[in-house]
């Protein structure tokens, strides 16, 4: 259908910046092909430590606290099988991003959804959370900003 809108997933609409790009292209040509540490390398730790600490006013110990990962699925994969026991439940605010309920499933989770809608200008309310709430409710997920309603 020509008007209608995707909700599946997101292609950014910009391209990489230069900088990054040039850097991907000197680091292959100088030969840096190797692995690197699993949880990062030491020098992007500590970037992403000053950045939280300037732009979010939170500080995390990048030798300790910070993880980084191929993208924010593997994120949410790790996090899910690190905490959720099977029949644990995540509350997840709808719409939501196309991965969420299966990460949860495949943690042994069990996906809550919790609808938000157009007209509430897709604020989670706090009676759509508790009615969701039950004694197996280990996790809200909350995306900043969701995509696609863009509510942050
Ligand atoms: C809200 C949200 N969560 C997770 C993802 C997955 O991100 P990644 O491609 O970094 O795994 C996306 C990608 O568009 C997203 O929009």
């Amino acid at each position: 259908m020509d008007d209608a809108i995707s909700l599946g997933v997101g292609e950014p609409d910009f391209i990489t910046p230069w900088h990054v790009r040039e850097a991907c292209i000197y680091s292959l040509e100088s030969g840096i092909t190797s692995y690197t540490s699993n949880k990062g390398m030491p020098e992007l730790r500590d970037c992403i430590s000053e950045y939280v600490v300037q732009d979010l006013g939170l500080d995390y110990d990048p030798e300790e606290q910070i993880l980084v990962t191929t993208g924010v699925s593997e994120a949410i994969d790790l996090a899910f099988r690190a905490t959720l026991n099977p029949g644990d439940e995540v509350i997840i605010p709808e719409p939501c991003y196309v991965a969420y309920t299966p990460d949860v499933m495949l943690a042994g989770g069990i996906a809550k959804s919790v609808p938000t809608k157009l007209q509430d200008e897709f604020k989670l309310r706090p009676e759509g959370v508790s009615s969701a709430l039950s004694n197996k409710s280990k996790a809200l997920l909350l995306s900043y900003p969701s995509n696609p309603t863009g509510r942050s």
